[in-house]
């Protein structure tokens, strides 16, 4: 099951920081959930436990994916597909016009996704890991 945290679900805010504990060390993910009002989290659910989430920007008519993860064991089965899926679909809704993220060069496994659903390269940013450029793609929708 997919659903949207709400600024009432701060429980699920302290099961994200847990359970992703190696993404949310140097971020406050509490303060940005509480007071950035452009900031949106979907988590995937199993048995009410939560898996695998995609937080992204929401900024007039566009976002921006910040943080897409799903736990190590439940991954290559769908789920991060689900949750692009319902991002996607929620954005066409709202009529936004484009979606970007950025991405390691060496992420194989991510780029793969994103280019199925739609996201194409459209600039690079040498060396922005160390020795590993990070690729901005963008998905318009209008
Ligand atoms: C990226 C991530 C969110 C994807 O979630 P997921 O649930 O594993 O993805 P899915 O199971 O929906 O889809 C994986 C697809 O990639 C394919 N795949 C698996 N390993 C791959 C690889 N090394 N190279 C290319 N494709 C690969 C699978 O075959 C599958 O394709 P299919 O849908 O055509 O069958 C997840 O792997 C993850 O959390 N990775 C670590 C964090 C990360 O890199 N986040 C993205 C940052 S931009």
């Amino acid at each position: 099951m997919i659903i949207n945290i709400s600024n009432q679900d701060i429980e699920f805010i302290h099961e994200l920081e847990a359970k992703f504990p190696n993404i949310f060390l140097e971020n406050d993910i509490l303060n940005d959930f509480k007071n950035n009002p452009y900031t949106k989290y979907i988590v995937y659910l199993i048995d009410s436990k939560i898996v695998g989430f995609l937080n992204y920007y929401e900024i007039y008519n566009r976002m921006e994916i910040v943080n897409f993860n799903v736990l190590d064991f439940f991954q290559n089965k769908h789920i991060g597909s689900r949750l692009l899926e319902y991002m996607i679909k929620y954005a066409k809704d709202k009529k936004i016009e484009n979606i970007t993220l950025e991405v390691r060069s060496d992420n194989e496994k991510a780029i793969y996704l994103y280019k199925k659903y739609g996201f194409i390269p459209v600039a690079k940013r040498e060396k922005y890991y160390n020795d590993v450029d990070g690729i901005l793609m963008e998905k318009e929708l209008m």
